[in-house]
C-alpha cells in the first residue's frame, strides 16, 4: 500500500467523523475549504453562481450537508433545498440543484425522503428547473435508484448520478439510458471494496468512457463530469464520431478546481457547469476532495499556519 493510498483512506475516513464534522460546523469554513466551498449562505452561493455565469459557465448548487439524526434536520434540509430553488429562480441565474438522500432522511424514514423529494422536485419542476440526485456510497446506490423511478413515473425534471468504479454501473446504464434518465457521470469518490467496485484506477477510467459512450449513442442526455482531460478528449472523440448535438450532452467539474480548463471548453464553446457546494457542513465534502488528490494537503498546511 503506497502513501496515497494510505491518505486517501484516512481522508475517507475522516470524512465520515461525526466529532470532525460537529467542530467544521461550529467554527465556521477553515482550513482554506473556501476553495472548494462557495460560502456558508444561499446569498453566498448565488454571487458565486453569478461570477460563474459572467464567465459563460452554469451551475449546480447543493446544500451540504453529512449526518442528519432527527426528522426535524431532514425537513430543514428539505426547506433548504427548497430555499435555494426559490433562490435560483428569483435571481435569474443559470444553476439547477444537486442533492444527497441521506441528508433528506433516506436512511432515518425512506417515506418522509420520497415525501420530501415529490415537494422538491415539483417545485423545481414549477420553476422550469432540474434537480440531480447524487450518488452517496454503494450501500445507497440502490435505494436512490428506486426512489428515482418512483418520482419518474410524475416528473421527467429528475436525474442521478452514476459513478464508473461501481461493476453494477454498466447495469444500470442499459436500463436507465432505455428510459431517457438524465445521468451525470463520474468516477467514484467514496470507499469501496473490490467486492462492489473496481479497485484499478486504469478500470475506472475505462468503464467511465465506455458507460458515457453509451449513454451518448442512446440519445440521452449525458453529463460528463470530470477534470480528466484523457476522458474529456475521448468522450469530444465519441461525440465527433457520432455526431451528437451540443443540446445532448455538458461537460460539469468541481467548484475551484481546473478553472482553466473549465474556461478552455466555454471559450471552445463546449457548455460547462459547476457543481457549486455551500453550508455550514462542508467538512465531509472537503475531505473526498482531498482524498482524491492527497497533494491538497499543502495547501490546507499552508492555511493552517496562516
Ligand atoms: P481524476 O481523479 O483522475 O483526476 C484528474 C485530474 O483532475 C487530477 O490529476 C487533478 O489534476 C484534477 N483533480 C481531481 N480531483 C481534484 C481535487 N480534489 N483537487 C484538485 N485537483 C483535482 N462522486 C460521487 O461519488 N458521487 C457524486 O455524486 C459525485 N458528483 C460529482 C459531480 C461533479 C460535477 C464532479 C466533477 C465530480 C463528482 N464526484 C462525485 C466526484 C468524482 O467521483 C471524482 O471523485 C472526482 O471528480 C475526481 O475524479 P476525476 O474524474 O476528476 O479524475
Amino acid at each position: 500500500m503506497n502513501m496515497e493510498h494510505l491518505f486517501k483512506v484516512f481522508f475517507l475516513r475522516f470524512a465520515r467523523s461525526r466529532m470532525a464534522n460537529r467542530w467544521a460546523k461550529r467554527y465556521g469554513l477553515r482550513l482554506g475549504a473556501s476553495r472548494f466551498v462557495a460560502g456558508e449562505t444561499i446569498e453566498q452561493a448565488v454571487e458565486a453562481v453569478r461570477l460563474l455565469n459572467n464567465s459563460g459557465r452554469m451551475a449546480t448548487l447543493d446544500y451540504l450537508g453529512e449526518f442528519v439524526s432527527s426528522e426535524a434536520e431532514v425537513r430543514e434540509a428539505a426547506a433548504m433545498c427548497i430555499r435555494t430553488l426559490d433562490a435560483i429562480h428569483t435571481a435569474d441565474i443559470q444553476a439547477n440543484l444537486s442533492l444527497k438522500l441521506t441528508s433528506l432522511g433516506l436512511d432515518l424514514n425512506p417515506a418522509l425522503c420520497q415525501e420530501l423529494m415529490e415537494s422538491i422536485v415539483s417545485t423545481a419542476s414549477d420553476y422550469g428547473l432540474f434537480v440531480r440526485i447524487d450518488m452517496e456510497d454503494y450501500s445507497h446506490c440502490q435505494p436512490a435508484i428506486d426512489l428515482l423511478r418512483i418520482l419518474r413515473q410524475s416528473y421527467s425534471n429528475v436525474g442521478i448520478v452514476i459513478q464508473a468504479y461501481l461493476y453494477r454501473s454498466e447495469e444500470d446504464v442499459k436500463v436507465l439510458g432505455a428510459e431517457q434518465v438524465n445521468l451525470r457521470f463520474v468516477k467514484g469518490a467514496y470507499q469501496e471494496s473490490a467486492q462492489v467496485a473496481f479497485p484499478l484506477k486504469e478500470d475506472v477510467d475505462a468503464n467511465m468512457i465506455k458507460l458515457i459512450g453509451m449513454h451518448l449513442i442512446s440519445g440521452s442526455y449525458t453529463a460528463i463530469a470530470t477534470h480528466d482531460e484523457q476522458m474529456i478528449l475521448e468522450a469530444q472523440r465519441i461525440i465527433a464520431n457520432e455526431a451528437i448535438p451540443v443540446s445532448q450532452y455538458e461537460f460539469q467539474m468541481l467548484y475551484g478546481i481546473c478553472e482553466e480548463l473549465q474556461l478552455r471548453l466555454v471559450r471552445d464553446e463546449f457548455r460547462v457547469r459547476v457543481y457549486v457546494p455551500f453550508g455550514v457542513d462542508w467538512f465531509g465534502y472537503f475531505m473526498r476532495r482531498l482524498a482524491e488528490r492527497p497533494a491538497n494537503i499543502w495547501f490546507v498546511l499552508k492555511n493552517f499556519f496562516k
